[in-house]
């Protein structure tokens, strides 16, 4: 990755391969690196990082130019693979049955073990999985030999991008590497149903269709003998606000103080930058976004400090103050939530 700061953000070159043997493995060699990759699947191209590796994660929200970090589908090379990241109830392993490899996503209860980062995931209990069957994501997945994340390869507000024409467009100059593969046969998201019945209790144990995409409803019904729920039920405060966007957020039970500058009493500390707020040394517990002041390495460490903190036992957790400019503006926004949910 040769990258360099420009007034408006990083800039990238951007390199374009055609899919096949030798392009397939520069993109897994890319995504082992810790880069970004636009690759083709059955419905729209997406652009990939790996899934394990949080500053990664940051570093293509950041180019996608998200104010928002929405969880993402992790995308799988098997039903074995997706085995290691979820839990599958009886719902799920009809549907993966029935519709993977395909355009279906099922969002289910994370694994305890699960490898995916917290940031992928917007620090839910719940992972999106996705088993693509357009050859070229198979083969990528199989040669990078982990989970990928991969939101639709369009900048954030765009729409979702079908040619690697279109992905150069809207993300040339902010990603690694594109893959062309040709024009993606459905030119339509896939299909999300939560199956998040074992963890959330009867009430909510129904799988609930999340989006509508490549796999129609009534495919769907038609496997699992009976309707789907709408997604409230499916998933409590999960529920769709618009098309493809769900408000459900991770909110740790403790009480959180943002911009604080000096730590009370009785109070974790979540840090960011060099110098601690004052009275840090006599803070309950203290972790640290980013020691150097890195916002990619401050996004890639926000859920899992947030929890970490939320059990250590402290009355509330003092946030110093994140500047505003790059990822700043969507960690404060998740900060925000948490405050106030
Ligand atoms: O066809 C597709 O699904 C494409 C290709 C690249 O696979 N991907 C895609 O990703 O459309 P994206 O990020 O544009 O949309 C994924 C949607 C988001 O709206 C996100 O909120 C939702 O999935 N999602 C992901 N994880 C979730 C979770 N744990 N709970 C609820 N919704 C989730
Ligand atoms: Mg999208």
């Amino acid at each position: 990755m040769t990258a360099r700061d420009t007034a408006a953000g990083t800039e990238l070159a951007t390199r374009l391969v055609v899919a096949g043997d030798a392009g397939v493995a520069e993109a897994a060699r890319v995504l082992a690196a810790g880069g970004m990759v636009a690759f083709p699947t059955e419905t729209v191209y997406g652009l990939g990082a790996d899934a394990g590796n949080g500053e990664a994660i940051a570093r293509l929200y950041a180019a996608k130019g998200r104010p928002t970090f929405n969880p993402l589908i992790a995308h799988v090379a098997s039903a074995t693979a997706a085995r290691k990241l979820a839990r599958f109830n009886t719902a799920a392993e009809r549907l993966a049955a029935a519709f993977w490899p395909g355009p279906l996503t099922l969002v289910l209860p994370k694994a305890a073990d699960c490898p995916v980062a917290a940031l992928a995931t917007a620090g839910l209990d719940s992972i999106a999985v996705r088993l693509p069957q357009h050859a070229v994501a198979q083969a990528l997945l199989r040669a990078f030999g982990g989970p990928v994340v991969a939101p639709s390869a369009n900048r954030s507000g765009h729409v979702s991008p079908t040619t690697a024409a279109h992905v150069l467009a809207d993300l040339g100059g902010r990603i690694d590497l594109i893959v062309d593969g040709g024009a993606t046969p459905l030119g339509l998201e896939s299909t999300i149903v939560a199956c998040l019945g074992e963890s959330l209790g009867e009430s909510l144990g129904e799988p609930g269709l999340l989006r509508p995409g490549g796999v129609p409803r009534a495919a769907i019904e038609q496997v699992l003998g009976f309707p789907l729920a709408a997604a409230t039920a499916a998933c409590g405060q999960a529920a769709p606000r618009a098309p493809g966007m769900f408000g459900s957020h991770y909110a740790p039970r403790t009480r959180l103080r943002l911009d604080a500058r000096a730590v009370g009493g009785r109070e974790a500390l979540l840090a960011f930058g060099p110098r601690l707020a004052q009275g840090a040394a006599a803070a309950v517990k203290i972790l640290n976004l980013s020691a150097r002041g890195d916002l990619i390495e401050a996004a890639a460490n926000l859920f899992s400090h947030l929890r970490a903190l939320d059990s250590a036992g402290a009355d509330a957790i003092a946030v110093m103050p994140i500047p505003h400019h790059g990822l700043g503006e969507a960690i404060n926004d998740r900060l925000r939530r948490a405050a106030t949910g």
